[in-house]
């Protein structure tokens, strides 16, 4: 048998989640973000949960070619456009939308097409079309406003179709500077004049700044069933599930008495006489090293597995293991099934716990876990 750690996806939630889009921005499209791999989920793993999209929002090129070998015929967008100019041959072969946040890609894009017939130009503007992104006041990417308004007359004397996008650094959170509506204020006055289509809301402004809507909508985090501000009771009010079961089992069981102490470092000591499970997963699977003693975590109980018993972390993570206290559950033992992260214990709370977000957990599953989709 093999080491008993998975990462099962969960194809229905992942469709509630999206639905979920939908009903809040019923007017715009979906971007379905993508990047990181599916958020460390798996882009085909997630395909089926997800292909109900309007469009994916990814950055590698060879994940936008992934997508169309699994057979995804409709718009895909690469969020930080070309990092090389020979990638526009690709993206001009496999109808790959692309942004534009810097001067340089569009000088890479200008000479690709001035190396082309008038005739062959008519073909590029049929197949691929440019997302221009503002930088409105996050300042990472981005164009300034001239060089907006330069690049958005130079794409349209190409004949080419011109989107709009720009990206928000605090819609989850009230009181920061820039704002969403410091930040919409610049973007508005930039393209007010311009035709196209318009893109400014992450998964925070779905949920929270219905002002932002507009044409389409890049929701990522929200569609994993994870919370933008790393609270987990932000998402669970809408409903929203996770799309990641992370699990495994107790591989062994250990009783100890008053004053031993467990794992490296003997971090944790013994107060009385306890039984402490040993689970087969450790930072070499992603979960996080740095979780304190007391991490939630749910065992099912081997008597009737549709029930469980939330138990707590003890000592330190180790590369292939985490120790739970196991003392008040006679009916835990090796072989009880284990749940990390999922539909029990929300990955936000193991990343609180971890002084990160769920964000970062999700991403940073580990290659060695297999992923199984349900
Ligand atoms: C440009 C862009 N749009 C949308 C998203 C999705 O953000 P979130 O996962 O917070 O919904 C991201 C992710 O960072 C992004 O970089």
């Amino acid at each position: 048998m093999e080491r008993p750690i998975q990462a099962s996806i969960l194809t229905e939630n992942l469709k509630n989640n999206l639905n979920f889009v939908r009903s809040l921005a019923n007017d715009s499209k979906i971007w379905s973000v993508i990047k990181a791999n599916a958020y460390g989920h798996g882009i085909r793993e997630v395909y089926a949960g997800l292909k109900e999209t309007d469009g994916f929002a990814l950055l590698d090129i060879k994940d936008a070619c992934l997508l169309r070998e699994i057979g995804w015929a409709g718009p895909v967008l690469l969020l930080e456009g070309i990092f090389a100019k020979d990638e526009l041959n690709e993206c001009y072969e496999k109808n790959i939308d692309i942004v534009i946040h810097h001067s340089q890609q569009m000088s890479w894009l200008s000479q690709w097409l001035n190396a082309m017939t008038f005739d062959q130009q008519t073909v590029v503007s049929q197949k691929i079309c440019i997302w221009l992104k503002l930088n409105s006041g996050m300042n990472r990417l981005g164009l300034n406003s001239q060089e907006y308004l330069l690049c958005f007359k130079k794409l349209r004397d190409y004949r080419l179709k011109v989107n709009h996008l720009t990206h928000f650094a605090n819609a989850d959170e009230i009181g920061l500077e820039p704002s969403v509506e410091s930040q919409m204020n610049v973007f508005a006055k930039v393209i007010e004049d311009l035709s196209g289509d318009v893109s400014t809301a992450n998964s925070a402004a779905v949920l929270w700044h219905h002002n932002t809507h507009f044409d389409w909508v890049r929701p990522g985090i929200m569609l994993y069933g994870a919370s933008p501000t790393g609270i987990s009771e932000d998402i669970q009010i809408f409903g929203l599930k996770p799309a990641m079961n992370l699990s495994s089992k107790i591989i062994s069981v250990q009783d100890l008495n008053e004053g031993d102490r467990v794992g490296y470092g003997g971090q944790y000591t013994a107060t009385s006489k306890i039984r402490v499970g040993i689970v087969a997963c450790g930072y070499a699977d992603g979960y996080p090293r740095v979780v304190s003693n007391g991490t939630q975590v749910w065992v099912s109980n081997s008597n009737s597995p549709s029930l469980g018993f939330y138990v707590k972390t003890i000592g330190r993570v180790s590369m292939d293991m985490i120790t739970v206290d196991i003392t008040n559950h006679k009916t835990i033992g090796v072989g009880s099934d284990v749940e990390l992260w999922g539909e029990h214990v929300p990955v936000d709370t193991v990343a609180k716990c971890a002084n990160t977000v769920g964000y970062e957990l999700l991403c940073a599953i580990a290659p060695r876990v297999k992923r199984v989709v349900v």
